[in-house]
């Protein structure tokens, strides 16, 4: 066989999201673009905002010599001081150029983390409904997948954690604002977390790290503030990106920041650095780096994403779904109204041209996601089939 095993088993478990997008342009192609409304893939609607056109601008009209060469494989100093200065201010932490990493997107950034602090054995944990591509980054670096169950509002049990912590484990890998559900995790929950890992570091007399893929952190509802791990857990490594904030995932730049008290910092700051290299990455976009240095307070109009989020959740209500009501980024994850998720989907799709994902994709049966990061006209025809769906099986009259 010429794929190994190991991709071929891969390719399996994440591949609902690319065949339900994949079977989108077919279904394009046979019934018309208009006629097709695909909430499966989370690829923003929005254009950067003029500030990223801007540098751009400045970049092209003022370039200065090397700019498109090599440099540290950690990133520029200036770009990484801007970033640790924004974290600092959003966190207090008082982080510099020498805690941060630049990277290519936050799953370069995810693996650079991984890579760096994974012997094989090691296990990290996941809660699920988790990001389908976290079971391959873990797999990449030899890892053991743990996954843990969430609460019925998709909040992590804290006392299964406690019980299945260790002394493999490394890390655990946490996404709040949360894909695919849109649940934050506050501040009780992430001190709760913070305390247990700390115990169970006493106990197991190594650090166990909260590796915290954030892309959506700035991407939050009704005026609530981020609770960075970085304010509850010196183990604490940022792994994420300006894909979603700025709108740019395509552009594939992000960074790793490091708790500056953590435990071996300077040889974990080596190991991102060396990891950086040799997953081939080399270093993140030189152009890119230069853009984002000076807009790192800038984010995308997030009201637009809210007004979004409250025209699906109140139509699911009204339509009689169960859904939780997100509290950022841009999914949405309301409950099958009959247990197969996958049939479900199918019958959204077959039936009424309505695109979305199943539950299994994030390792959780039952459910379905759906996107919101598009535009207000194919919101609205999306409503039709799910309103249909929900009198067929008796959600609504
Ligand atoms: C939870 C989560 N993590 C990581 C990523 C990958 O982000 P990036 O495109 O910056 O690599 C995504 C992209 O959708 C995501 O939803």
């Amino acid at each position: 066989m010429a794929v190994s095993e190991r991709v071929k088993k891969g390719m399996v478990v994440g591949s609902w999201i690319r065949r339900m997008f994949e079977e989108g342009i077919a279904m394009k192609k046979q019934f018309g673009a208009e006629n097709v409304y695909d909430l499966s893939l989370g690829n923003p609607i929005m254009e950067p905002p003029p500030e990223f056109k801007r540098e751009i601008k400045r970049l092209a009209n003022h370039p200065y010599k090397g700019m498109h060469g090599y440099m540290e494989n950690a990133g520029y100093p200036e770009t990484r001081a801007a970033v640790a200065a924004q974290l600092k201010k959003e966190t207090g932490i008082n982080l510099t150029q020498n805690d941060v990493i630049m990277a290519v997107g936050a799953a370069g950034a995810i693996n650079v983390a991984l890579k760096t602090i994974l012997d094989p054995g090691d296990e990290v944990i996941v809660f699920i409904p988790w990001f389908v591509d976290y079971f391959n980054y873990i797999e990449n670096h030899d890892g053991v997948v743990k996954p843990l169950p969430t609460d019925e509002n998709f909040q992590p049990r804290l006392d299964v954690l406690e019980e299945n912590i260790g002394p493999r484990t490394r890390a655990v890998l946490i996404n709040s604002p949360n894909n695919p559900t849109g649940v934050v995790y506050g501040p009780d929950t992430m001190s709760r977390m913070a305390d247990i890992l700390r115990k169970k570091e006493a106990e197991f007399g190594a650090p166990i790290f909260i590796v915290s893929d954030e892309p959506y952190k700035k991407i939050i509802y009704d005026g609530m503030k981020y609770p960075s791990p970085l304010t509850f857990h010196r183990h604490s490594i940022i792994a994420t990106s300006h894909s979603k904030d700025l709108s740019v995932p395509g552009e594939r730049i992000g960074y790793v920041a490091l708790h500056p008290d953590s435990t071996d910092h300077d040889d974990m700051i080596k190991g991102f650095v060396f990891c950086t290299r040799v997953l081939g990455f080399i270093n993140a976009p030189a152009f890119m780096q230069n853009v984002v240095r000076n807009i790192q307070d800038v984010t995308i109009p997030v009201s637009e994403y809210q007004r979004h989020r409250d025209f699906i959740y109140n139509n699911l209500v009204r339509m009689g779904y169960t859904v939780n009501k997100p509290q950022g980024a841009f999914y949405i994850f309301p409950k099958c109204p009959i247990a197969d998720d996958v049939a479900f989907v199918h019958e959204l799709q077959n039936e009424h041209h309505v695109l979305t994902v199943p539950g299994v994709a994030f390792g959780l049966h039952g459910y379905f996601r759906l996107v919101y990061c598009v535009d207000d006209t194919l919101l609205k025809k999306c409503m039709p089939g799910l309103e249909a769906l929900a009198k067929k099986y008796k959600l609504m009259k």
